[in-house]
């Protein structure tokens, strides 16, 4: 079924070495297992200093013919999307792939029929409802470029990302079910709106029954379009032929900056890559049933719920809700239910179910677990032996699978039963991704047992190739702290063993319940609040999170009640940029550690938060040294 299956440990490294020697050749071989209307003139042209990256130019193709078309003969009957709701009595949908192809072309013929066109933007606001694939594989079928954002961001952030994407049209939902809460989609769109001029058009798709406004000649109901396509006798929709270097989707992620990115992904690399990535890290098996818990609103929903498994023909498991609903064995039923082979989520949601003992794993029949997976941060021991022995009962490999939005897929991680794994450690580098350890001069650090920062040396086909509307910032942001590498913001050690670990980020990103967080974004938040004068944020250690968000205040006015201040700047952080940005410590400070150009000494902070009191380091050149005192005197 995947000729590029990798089956032994030799495999793989002859496959690693031939990648490295003859990169082009090495990819040329994957790709020609996929549809193209036309190959491509040029399997790779790049440069990191402009910078500039095109795999495969010149091919044509789209990717939902990949993901649906053609397995229509061979799995039209398989599952492609099992769908398990919030409620576990409410009826469960199981899409087949020729069903999935109706659909997409379906709601394809209704985005043409609003005016839809090649290379427009639109924005996908919704839960986690097969509506969500569709919506997604619909524009990919006619060239639209979409842009998901997840339902827990607020509607300042959705309107800085529609009017950063200038997006057209908006899809959505009246609401969604996540565990006990019901999150009114549609009434955060109607905010998000008012400053997004672009917007011509929303479509609503029924879920929750919330009530909602439509607005004359904007709003639509998806269930009407859709019936207006039926009374057209449902055609079929041909799926537009884009170029390999066509944009395929913008992803806005957080980096060191107050503002959001828009990570841009193109068809024909990205393709390749997803499901090169999919099928040999988990050694996927036709008719294996796969459950990823992430969410479509975050690339490892992108990669590995949608484009990874539906263009390997996989049988992939959509889950409406969150683990702990309505209680904490809720994934174990899942599992049970629907035989699930392989199982890819978070350490937060491990973390956290960990916390619920093993009465809710006890008598749920996990015995078709196969592989298992973790994403999102580093997975600590404690937490991967407990996956290990308790869900997959010792006989499961575990990937522990490092990457990034920006790099569209996998990079390194063990391959499921092939490569060997070790708690802590995302382990070897997948063919094709060559890794580099460097100091803060950028001078490589060499040999093994030896520390420094992530880069990649070479291009992958997954790889981001701008950020969206602004080239410059792509070239500032990943290709200028080290001359001719990408930099990946992440810290790592390599064992002696020649394993990579990934020690968690170097710059001022922070990684909460594996979201990805700017602490500019958040401070810029805080400092909205009126009577706030200014702020500064850093991460700490949090027994579950991962990651914590620590925040540092100097506030005009609260002395009279600091509690209610606290509450008023948690309500501003969840308005400006959503609940998820919520800081966990709020302190008050009569001022911030500050060398005398008035850099705040963010190290300083760090350390305070995490309790570290001793080795601050030298402080006696602070402009005012007497306010570290204070700050330790009054740590939360
Ligand atoms: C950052 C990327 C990759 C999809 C989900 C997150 C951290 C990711 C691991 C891992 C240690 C990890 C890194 C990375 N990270 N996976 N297996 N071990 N750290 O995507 O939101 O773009 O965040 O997540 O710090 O840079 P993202």
């Amino acid at each position: 079924m995947y000729p590029y299956q990798l089956k032994s440990f030799e495999e793989y490294q002859q496959a690693y070495h031939q990648s490295v020697i003859d990169p082009e050749g090495f990819w040329a071989n994957i790709a020609e297992h996929f549809y193209w209307r036309k190959k491509w003139d040029k399997v790779l042209e790049w440069d990191f200093k402009s910078p500039n990256i095109k795999w495969f130019a010149g091919g044509k193709l789209n990717i939902t013919e990949n993901c649906l078309d053609r397995h229509l003969g061979t799995l039209g009957n398989q599952p492609a999307i099992i769908w398990e709701p919030n409620e576990p009595d409410e009826h469960h949908r199981i899409i087949t792939y020729r069903d999935l192809y109706n659909k997409v072309c379906q709601f394809a013929n209704v985005l043409k029929n609003n005016g839809v066109k090649k290379g427009d933007r639109v924005c996908i606001y919704m839960g986690m409802i097969p509506e969500l694939a569709i919506a997604t594989l619909a524009c990919a079928r006619i060239g639209a470029i979409h842009s998901v954002v997840f339902g827990g961001f607020s509607a300042q952030s959705i309107a800085d990302r529609i009017q950063d994407a200038q997006c057209s049209l908006v899809i959505t939902c009246d609401g969604a079910f996540r565990g006990g809460k019901d999150i009114p989609l549609k009434s955060v769109i109607d905010d998000a709106l008012i400053g997004c001029p672009t917007v011509k058009r929303v479509i609503v798709c029924t879920r929750t029954r919330t009530p909602v406004s439509m607005l004359k000649g904007r709003d639509v109901w998806w269930e009407d379009e859709i019936k207006q396509v039926e009374t057209m006798g449902n055609p079929a929709c041909p799926a537009e032929e884009m170029d390999a270097e066509d944009m395929l989707f913008i992803l806005y992620t957080s980096g060191s900056t107050g503002k959001p990115k828009g990570v841009v992904h193109t068809c024909g690399g990205y393709m390749v890559y997803a499901n090169y990535t999919f099928v040999n890290t988990f050694q996927y098996q036709p008719g294996e049933v796969y459950f990823c818990t992430a969410d479509i609103g975050w690339i490892t929903g992108h990669s590995y719920i949608a484009y990874g498994p539906l263009s390997a023909g996989a049988t992939t498991l959509m889950f409406e809700g969150v683990p702990t609903y309505p209680d904490a064995g809720r994934l174990w039923d899942i599992v049970d239910k629907y035989r699930v082979n392989i199982l890819y989520t978070a350490p937060t949601a491990i973390r956290s179910l960990m916390g619920y003992g093993l009465g809710p794993v006890n008598h749920k029949d996990l015995s078709s677990l196969r592989k298992l997976g973790s994403v999102g941060e580093p997975i600590n021991e404690e937490a991967w032996h407990w996956f290990k022995d308790n869900i997959g009962k010792g006989r499961c490999p575990i990937v522990d699978t490092w990457w990034q939005t920006e790099t569209g897929g996998i990079m390194i991680t063990p391959i499921a039963g092939i490569t060997p794994e070790k708690p802590g450690y995302a382990t070897l580098p997948l063919p094709g991704v060559q890794p580099i350890l460097v100091d803060e001069n950028g001078k490589e650090v060499t040999g093994n047992n030896v520390s420094g920062n992530l880069c990649i040396k070479f291009p992958w086909p997954g790889m981001l190739r701008t950020t969206f509307g602004d080239h410059e910032r792509f070239r500032k942001t990943y290709f200028s702290t080290y001359e001719g590498l990408y930099f990946t913001g992440d810290g790592c050690m390599r064992d002696e063993d020649g394993y990579y670990r990934i020690t968690g980020r170097v710059d001022d990103v922070l990684n909460v319940s594996g979201h990805r967080i700017g602490t500019a974004e958040v401070e810029n938040a805080i400092n909205m609040h009126a009577g706030v004068v200014e702020s500064a944020v850093v991460g700490y250690p949090h027994e579950i999170k991962g990651q914590g968000i620590y925040a540092f205040v100097i506030a005009e006015r609260f002395t009279h009640d600091a509690e209610l201040t606290k509450k008023d700047i948690l309500q501003t952080v969840s308005r400006i940029i959503g609940p998820i940005a919520k800081p966990d410590k709020i302190q008050f400070v009569s001022g911030l550690p500050k060398t005398r150009s008035g850099k705040i000494m963010r190290r300083i902070l760090r350390k305070i938060a995490e309790g570290e009191f001793d080795n601050l380091g030298d402080t006696s050149t602070l402009l005012e040294p007497a306010v570290v005192e204070e700050i330790k005197k009054g740590k939360l």
